[in-house]
């Protein structure tokens, strides 16, 4: 029989696939290393339940970017953020596949301490979600979960360095006692920035974040984002196409649960590669 056309012995087979994989994995190493990728997702597939929500999804998010989801409603834009400091963990029915890794370490193995995920993966609601009470406190609050010791004086310092960093501190410095929920929306939503800046995360994921804003509230946070991430790396839902043109510098295009297109901002929004995502970005559908 012709050499080439024996069926290869289950193990040459076995070895076969691993070097494949292993050549995978080097190609997406390096990758990670030109491109000072910070969150590197591989495979991703979701299921509530016996429903799956999202599937093979792969892409990598670079260190000190702005990233955007764009997608129509239910496409699993959310979905793929709460994977990312393990949110939907607490979802009944929730089930993963594939490997999402934080600096090279992947954030669902068992020995990874959650608290500490979620610290280093900040988020910031649709909803501006302050505590009903004082500025002061909501941040402090936050601080006192990670850091119990902390003096009086060190926590004063760190409020008011989350609350300058957030552009919010000029606004609120003459009453920190005033109630949080006395601030307007588009405040409540940068003391919530402020309040994941506390922490010192690495990462901040915002999920819709001006989608109860006024236009002039939005800017300010467009503004806020862009000074943020020379220090953050910032993951941004966003319904508002015009705000994703704005401020990403890559974009992730979902569609019923499959990442459809992913690059560079101006390349998704100028010259899609795929037809769906030109009707999506010039408004056909949403
Ligand atoms: N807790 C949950 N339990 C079961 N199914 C869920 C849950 N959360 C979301 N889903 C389903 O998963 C899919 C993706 O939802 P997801 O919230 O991620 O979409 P999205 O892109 O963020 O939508 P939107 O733009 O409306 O916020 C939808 O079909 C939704 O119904
Ligand atoms: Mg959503």
């Amino acid at each position: 029989m012709n050499e080439s056309l024996r069926t290869p012995a289950p193990e040459a087979d076995e070895a076969a696939m691993l070097l494949a994989e292993l050549d995978r994995q080097m190609i997406r190493a390096e990758r990670a290393l030109e491109r000072n990728t910070l969150i590197d997702v591989d495979n991703l597939e979701v299921r509530y339940g016996s429903n799956v929500v999202l599937r093979d999804v792969t892409f990598d998010v670079p260190a000190n970017q702005i990233t955007a989801f764009i997608g129509p409603s239910g496409c699993g834009k959310s979905t793929a953020l709460r994977c990312f400091n393990r949110m939907n963990d607490e979802i009944r029915g929730f089930s993963m596949n594939g490997r999402i890794q934080l600096g090279g370490q992947d954030i669902y193995d068992p020995r990874v301490d959650v608290t500490e995920l979620r610290r280093q993966v900040g988020m910031v609601f649709q909803h501006p979600n302050p505590f009903p009470m004082s500025i002061h406190e909501n941040i402090a609050l936050a601080v006192r979960e990670h850091n119990p010791r902390i003096s009086r004086d060190e926590l004063d310092g760190v409020v008011e360095q989350a609350l300058v960093h957030a552009n919010l501190w000029d606004e609120v410095k003459d009453d920190l006692k005033r109630s949080a929920l006395a601030l307007s929306g588009g405040q409540q939503q940068r003391l919530c920035i402020a309040r994941a800046l506390a922490v010192r995360p690495t990462v901040i994921m915002l999920d819709e974040p001006c989608a109860s804003l006024d236009p002039i509230s939005t800017a300010r946070i467009e503004e806020l984002l862009l000074e943020l991430v020379a220090d953050y790396t910032i993951i941004i839902v966003t319904h508002n196409l015009a705000q994703a043109r704005r401020i990403s510098d890559d974009v992730a295009f979902f569609l019923m649960g499959r990442l459809l297109e992913f690059g560079d901002a101006r390349r998704v929004f100028e010259d899609p590669l795929r037809r769906e995502t030109a009707d999506y970005v010039r408004g056909a559908y949403g």
